[in-house]
Parts: C-alpha cells; structure tokens; sequence
C-alpha cells in the first residue's frame, strides 16, 4: 500500500507576503487558480492583517473574491484577531489559522504581544470560529530558532502547541521560520511536541534558509508526519524573521516524497507550470 504525504500549498500568503514588488491582484489570482488545477487540497490564499504591516495581503479580500473555487479544495487564510476573523468570513475562506510563537521576542515584533497575550487573543478567534463551524490551524513559529532569542527549546513549542490544541486546532504547523533548525534540533523538538499531541495532527513548515528543510522533513517523516507545508518557488518568508530566506519549494518536497515513495496525489506538470508562474511573480512583480 503506498504512503500518503500531503504538501499544503502556502505560496500565495506566506510565499508572497514578503515581496516589495506590487504584485498585481489578477496575477495573484491567476496563481491560486493554476494552483487549484494542481491536485493540492489545501490551498493557503492570503491573510487579513494590519496591511500597514504587511502591504502585500492587502487585497486578500479582493483576490478570494476572484478566485475560481475548485470543489474539494479548501482556501485558508491567517487570521491575528477578530477583526480579521470577520473579514476572512466576509471572504468566505473555507478555513483560518492563527500563529503563535514559541519564542517571546518573535511574538512581540510580529504580532505586537507576549505569548501569553496573543494566545488569549487566538482563543477568542478560535472560539468565534469554531462556533461558526469554521475549521482553525494553528501555527507555532521559531520551532527551533529564533531571529531575536536564538536557539527554542523544544518544551516551549510544545507548550505552545498544546495551547493552540486546547483550543480546537485541527492541526498544528510547526513553523521553523528562520530556517536554521538542523535536523537534530527538529528530532528533539519533534519528541517534545509529539509527546502532546500526536504526529498525525501535526505539520511541519520548513523555511529553507540553511538547506536543511529537506532533511527536515525526512526527520518528520520518521516522527511520523505526513503533512508539510511549501511555497512554489521556494519564495517567501516573513517580514518580522530578518535573516529568513523562502519556504521550501514545493517541486523540492514533491520530488523528496515521491522518491521516498509516498503519493501525493500532485500533478507534475501543473506544478512545474506552478513553480515558473511563481518565479515569474517575483521577479517581474508588477510590471506584467
Ligand atoms: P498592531 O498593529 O500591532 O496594533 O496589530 P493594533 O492592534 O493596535 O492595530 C494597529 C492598526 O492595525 C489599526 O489601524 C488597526 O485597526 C489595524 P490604524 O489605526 O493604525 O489605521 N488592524 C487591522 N487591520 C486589518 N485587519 C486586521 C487588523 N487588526 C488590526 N485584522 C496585528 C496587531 C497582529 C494585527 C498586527 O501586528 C499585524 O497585522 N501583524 C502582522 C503579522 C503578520 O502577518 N506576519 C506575517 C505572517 S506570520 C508568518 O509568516 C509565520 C508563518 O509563516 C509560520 C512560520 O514560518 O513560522 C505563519
Ligand atoms: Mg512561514
């Protein structure tokens, strides 16, 4: 029996959140809908954030409007508070998820609050949202570095984690933001986390600033997971992680999966379509 690895497709929000051309909203929407096509079943579109912070999500609204829903899909975007909530709702997202930290100093310079504050926020959101019957992930960040802290110890993700559990994620994607994690720092953070929760409610989401997002993913395939977030591209990164490069390319991991011998239901060609229009994006920006 063959082995199934889903890649959650995050290009159009955390792949392109970081971009300070002015990509314009057809493009953007040309992308999903090329993404749809792709056999993803999850699709992370956009963010409703303060876009003072983050220009670039600006018209998340706007480009969920335009997309071409493919049924089965679902269409997620991240969500900081309530006033978020109500605009992904009025967007119609099909799913949000919110995104904390484990380490302080990351949490203060992207969010604007302690842990403990923005956990407190987020229960809010997932409780409104879970009442509205709309499903919630949750995002650990700085998995096991930190721009601002340095190393993470794996007992505050997990403390994290189990915070974002407690309060109805479905799953939770351990972000590994900077990108500097080496695989013995991800297998130790891995034990801890999966120690609360099991692997099968968990994701990794690898930024690949040091090359290591790939042997990454292969130590949590041992720790058995079975979700992983990627970006066609490799683009991305957050405004607030100075240092990060892009998350893992999307061809990478479904080339790595495939020769591990897991089915991820992806179509090659698509994605090779995919991985240009994504390059494109960034490299033209607005001018096409
Ligand atoms: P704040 O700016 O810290 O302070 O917001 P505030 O709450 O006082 O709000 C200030 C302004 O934002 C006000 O407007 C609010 O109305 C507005 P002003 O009076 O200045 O005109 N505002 C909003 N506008 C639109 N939508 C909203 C909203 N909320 C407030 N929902 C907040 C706090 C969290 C909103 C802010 O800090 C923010 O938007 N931060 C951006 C965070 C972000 O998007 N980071 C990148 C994504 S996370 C990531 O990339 C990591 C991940 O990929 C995993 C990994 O790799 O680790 C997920
Ligand atoms: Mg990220």
């Amino acid at each position: 029996m063959t082995d199934l690895a889903e890649i959650f497709e995050v290009g159009p929000r955390d792949g392109l959140q970081n971009e300070k051309a002015v990509i314009p909203t057809d493009r953007k929407v040309a992308f999903v809908d090329l993404l749809s096509q792709a056999g993803f079943r999850r699709i992370e579109v956009g963010s409703f954030v303060n876009p003072k912070r983050v220009p670039q999500m600006g018209d998340s609204g706007a480009v969920f409007a335009a997309i071409r829903r493919v049924p089965g899909v679902s269409y997620a975007a991240l969500v900081p508070n309530l006033r978020g909530l109500e605009a992904a709702q009025a967007a119609k997202v099909d799913e949000i998820a919110i995104f904390a930290s484990a380490s302080e100093g990351f949490s203060q310079a992207n969010i604007g609050a302690s842990i403990a504050d923005s956990l407190d926020r987020y229960r809010e959101v997932a409780e409104a949202a879970n009442a509205a019957g709309l499903p919630v992930r949750g995002y650990v960040s700085c998995v096991a570095v930190c721009p601002y802290d340095g190393d993470v110890a794996p007992e505050a993700v997990a403390r994290t984690a189990a915070a974002l559990d407690a309060m109805g994620c479905y799953e939770i994607s351990l972000g590994e933001t900077l990108g500097r994690g080496t695989p013995e720092a991800i297998g130790a953070m891995l034990a801890a986390v999966t120690d609360r929760i099991p692997p099968g409610r968990l994701a990794g989401h690898f930024h690949d600033t040091g090359g290591m997002a790939l042997a990454n993913i292969e130590v949590s395939l041992k720790a058995g997971l079975r979700v992983f977030d990627a970006a066609c591209g490799g683009l991305g990164g957050c405004p607030f992680a100075p240092g990060a490069a892009g998350n893992v390319a999307t061809d990478a991991v479904y080339r790595r999966l495939t020769e591990l011998g897991f089915e991820t239901g992806l179509d090659p060609d698509i994605l090779a379509r995919a991985e240009a229009i994504a390059r494109g994006l960034t490299t033209v920006g607005g001018e096409v």
